[in-house]
């Protein structure tokens, strides 16, 4: 299977024991993006699986490996999560879109924020939400033991050709949206939603900051 799959027409089928595996690590996670515009043609659910195993190599503290990951693709429970998301989410964007009227609003954020705007419009349309929910330590979520786990997924994705995108907004209803979907929201909460479907563009480099101005040597200087 090319490295260019994700430019691809719905892929009918897959071998999902070789998809990504000829993509190199570090240009693999040089052009990994958050895809917000995804078809909904339905995903295999062992790729999923696929993307999901990669989130088990991640490291966690004392190697306690406290993740679970909830692929829901039910309509029903999609449209119910959508509704939730897009309650919190429409709120939370109307500081950036009215920012976003002023002229000099940089165009790399517009589009950054039209795209979260398209997402959440349509959610209930995306073919699967990844739920990425681990078990609690002296009652505190133990979200820094998944996020190394949430990235590995996001890179796997980027090598088998699936968008996908870090997600948070769900937890403002996070104890309706964890029971909906068979989660404890007390002992194992989910952390982090990631929506996954065939993108409709292409992955490549993410806007960022240069290296030369975050990187120093012994002592940070301004
Ligand atoms: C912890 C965390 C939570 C996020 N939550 C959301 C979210 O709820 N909705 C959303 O549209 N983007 C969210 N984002 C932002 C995007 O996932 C993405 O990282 C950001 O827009 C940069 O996109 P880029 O990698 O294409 O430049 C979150 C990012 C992080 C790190």
């Amino acid at each position: 299977m090319s490295k260019d799959v994700a430019s691809e027409d719905v892929v009918s089928e897959v071998d999902v024991s070789t998809i990504g595996e000829d993509v190199p690590l570090l240009e693999g996670l040089r052009t990994t993006r958050a895809i917000r515009r995804l078809k909904p043609d339905p995903v295999p659910i062992e790729l999923v699986k696929k993307v999901c195993e990669a989130g088990t190599y991640a490291p966690s503290g004392g190697n306690r490996q406290p993740w679970f990951f909830v692929a829901v693709t039910d309509k029903e429970k999609r449209a119910r999560i959508a509704n939730l998301y897009r309650s919190t989410f429409r709120e939370y964007i109307v500081p950036a879109k009215e920012a976003a009227r002023s002229p000099d609003y940089p165009e790399a954020k517009k589009r950054n924020m039209k795209a979260a705007i398209y997402l959440a419009e349509h959610l209930h349309e995306t073919p699967v939400l990844l739920f990425i929910a681990g078990w609690t330590r002296r009652d505190q979520p133990q979200s820094q033991a998944l996020f190394p786990a949430i990235q590995n997924i996001l890179l796997a994705c980027r090598a088998v050709g699936l968008g996908a995108s870090l997600t948070t907004a769900h937890r403002a209803h996070g104890e309706e949206i964890d029971t909906l979907i068979g989660l404890d929201p007390h002992k194992t909460p989910s952390i982090a939603m990631l929506p996954i479907g065939w993108p409709k563009g292409r992955y490549g480099k993410p806007t960022r900051r240069s290296i030369d101005k975050c990187f120093f040597v012994d002592s940070y200087t301004v």
